[in-house]
Order: C-alpha cells, then sequence, then structure tokens
C-alpha cells in the first residue's frame, strides 16, 4: 500500500495515510457534558477504505448548567412578561397581527413564554420559543399547561445566538432580546433566516422618549450611552434602512414599566426575607434600595419602548 514517498505501516501501527491522501479529512466530534469528561473522538477517513479511529475521555472542569445570570432569575420569578408591555398590550399586538390558526411563530428569548401561550389560545397559533433562563423556560410549560395549548407551544431551553427553525415560520420575534444576534440589525438578519416569504418580524426595542441630555442620565438609564438607543422617528427610518416597511407598531407606556420594574420590587423583599444568607443577598438588598429611586428618576422618564412589526420590501 505505501510508495517509496511514504512509510510503510510497521506492525501493531494503524495504517495511517499520509494526509496529503487523505480525502474525506478528518472528522472531530466532541461533545461537553455538563458534568464529568469530554468524550473526544476522532476520526481519519482515508482513501481506500483507511479509518483511523482513536477515543478518549478527558477529565475538565465542572461547567454550570446554561443559564442567565441568577439576579434576574430571582428578580424577575413573579414576571409572567419580562418587559414593560402589558398583556392587554400583547393582545392588541396578537390581534393587530390578523394571525391566521395554524400560523407558525418563532421567538427568541421567550421568557415565561406569555406571548407564545396567549396567541396560541386566542388566536390558534403553533409556536417556539427558546430561551436561556431555566426557570423562564419552566414557567412558559407551566403556563402552556394553565391555558390548554401544550399541543400547540414548544419551549426550549437553549442559547438562541444563531437558532434557525427547520420550518420556515410566518412570525419570527424578538422581543427585548436583540443581544441574541448582536444587535438590531444582526438579529432581524438572524429572524429571516427563518422566515417565510412575505413573514412577519417582531423586534421589542426600546428607545428614548426624551434624548437624554448627558451621558450620566443615560447611564441612569442603564444604557452604556446615549447613543446605545435612537429616538422614535430615527428607530422607524433604521427599519427603513435595512429594507424593512414598518406595517404596524405597540408601544409600551409609564404604566407598562412600572409594571416591569417595580413588580421587581415586591419580589426581591420576598425573596429577601425568605433568603437573607444567600451569596446574592447584599446584591439584592442593594437593588431594592436604589431602584425605586433610579428607576422614577431616569428609566420612566426618558426611555419608551415599544414593538415594531416588519416586512422585508
Ligand atoms: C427582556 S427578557 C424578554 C422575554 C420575553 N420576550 C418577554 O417579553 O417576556 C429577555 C429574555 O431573553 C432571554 N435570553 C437572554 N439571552 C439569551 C440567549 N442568548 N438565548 C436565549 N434567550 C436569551 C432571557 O432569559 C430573557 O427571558
Amino acid at each position: 500500500m505505501a510508495t517509496e514517498n511514504e512509510p510503510a505501516p510497521s506492525a501493531g501501527d494503524y495504517p495511517v495515510p499520509p494526509m496529503s491522501r487523505v480525502v474525506s479529512y478528518h472528522r472531530v466530534q466532541y461533545k461537553v457534558k455538563r458534568y464529568g469528561v469530554v468524550p473526544f473522538s476522532i476520526t481519519i477517513q482515508a482513501p481506500r477504505g483507511f479509518l483511523l479511529h482513536c477515543q478518549t475521555r478527558i477529565p475538565v472542569r465542572r461547567f454550570p448548567a446554561l443559564d442567565i445570570p441568577r439576579i434576574f432569575n430571582i428578580t424577575e420569578s413573579a414576571h409572567r412578561i419580562h418587559n414593560p408591555i402589558t398583556p392587554e398590550k400583547l393582545a392588541t399586538l396578537g390581534a393587530a397581527l390578523r394571525l391566521d390558526p395554524g400560523a407558525l411563530v418563532l421567538d427568541l428569548g421567550s421568557g415565561s413564554g406569555e406571548m407564545l401561550c396567549t396567541w396560541a389560545r386566542d388566536h390558534g397559533i403553533i409556536g417556539t420559543g427558546i430561551d436561556m433562563s431555566q426557570l423562564f423556560t419552566e414557567q412558559a410549560k407551566l403556563r402552556a399547561e394553565e391555558l390548554g395549548v401544550t399541543d400547540q407551544v414548544k419551549f426550549i431551553h437553549g442559547d438562541a445566538a444563531g437558532y434557525i427553525s427547520d420550518e420556515k415560520v410566518d412570525v419570527a420575534a424578538c422581543v427585548g432580546a436583540t443581544w441574541i444576534g448582536g444587535g438590531v440589525a444582526g438579529t432581524m438578519e438572524l429572524l429571516a433566516r427563518s422566515l417565510c416569504t412575505g413573514g412577519i418580524i417582531l423586534i421589542g426595542e426600546p428607545y428614548w422618549r426624551q434624548l437624554p441630555p448627558t451621558e450620566d442620565v443615560a447611564k441612569g438609564c442603564l444604557a452604556k450611552e446615549i447613543s446605545d438607543f435612537l429616538m422614535l422617528p430615527e428607530r422607524l427610518a433604521s427599519f427603513d434602512r435595512l429594507g424593512y416597511d414598518v406595517v404596524e407598531m405597540v408601544l409600551a407606556d409609564q404604566d407598562g414599566w412600572d409594571r416591569y420594574e417595580a413588580a421587581k420590587w415586591l419580589t426581591m423583599r420576598r425573596w429577601l426575607d425568605a433568603n437573607p444568607d444567600d451569596e446574592l443577598a447584599k446584591e439584592v438588598r442593594a437593588q431594592l434600595a436604589s431602584e425605586p429611586e433610579r428607576y422614577t428618576a431616569y428609566t420612566r422618564e426618558y426611555l419608551g419602548w415599544g414593538i415594531f412589526v416588519l416586512m422585508m420590501r
């Protein structure tokens, strides 16, 4: 089998071909188990049926389960909607979309599943949600049971970055989690890859109600800088520049912000009472002490939030 330029396999060796002759190159499979070891296997497929296969198990450090930072699972554990949109406005949006029964809806960053579950109940949609929070995903499944829509909606615990559905959907949404695609434009690109022709993209995103007069005010709204967000007309113009028509929108208001932000305070207080010695107790205590003032001085005054309905031109 060996030519004059190739070493002949010695006794006991696998007949490994020279790399220049490897046709189907090599295939490396690895799988990180949450706890324990990395089963690591390399298969080298060579011409004329040569095959080298070796397998080993490499001990690795223990990985924590995939999740969002625990502080959010604590402060938003009682939320059904993890945004300033209210149940009424979510219903308004569902009606405004004129959804057909059986319409497929994909939701990246689906939270506790309220949008998909209520639209499944009210409009007969078929939904898939992906969320990185274990708690929120479990809550979404429970909500589906509560509303009797478990045969219509599926909730996957996982990282939605790069998620593309097998089947093209009628509505592809990312409501308040556009970091998943690296920003609004990247998330729209990601959603578009799951979308059928003529389908609808939903983007939930903040905008400035009033432009912060200083960078410190922007920071008070938990933005890194003023340029993190746009004023509403600029936000809409940005969709136009990306080649999309804005065909609807539902905007949150300050009452909706209160339902999202103020609802965290009682949750925090009750959690602190029940978990005084938890490692996050100090952080939660500090948030409970500072958030009402920060929120009312900054976010409530300066930040708007909306769900924008987009169709590619
Ligand atoms: C502001 S909340 C919005 C949740 C939901 N859309 C709603 O309106 O209730 C953002 C959500 O994104 C989820 N999330 C954050 N990073 C994620 C990722 N990489 N992949 C999937 N979900 C993610 C969080 O767990 C959280 O549920």
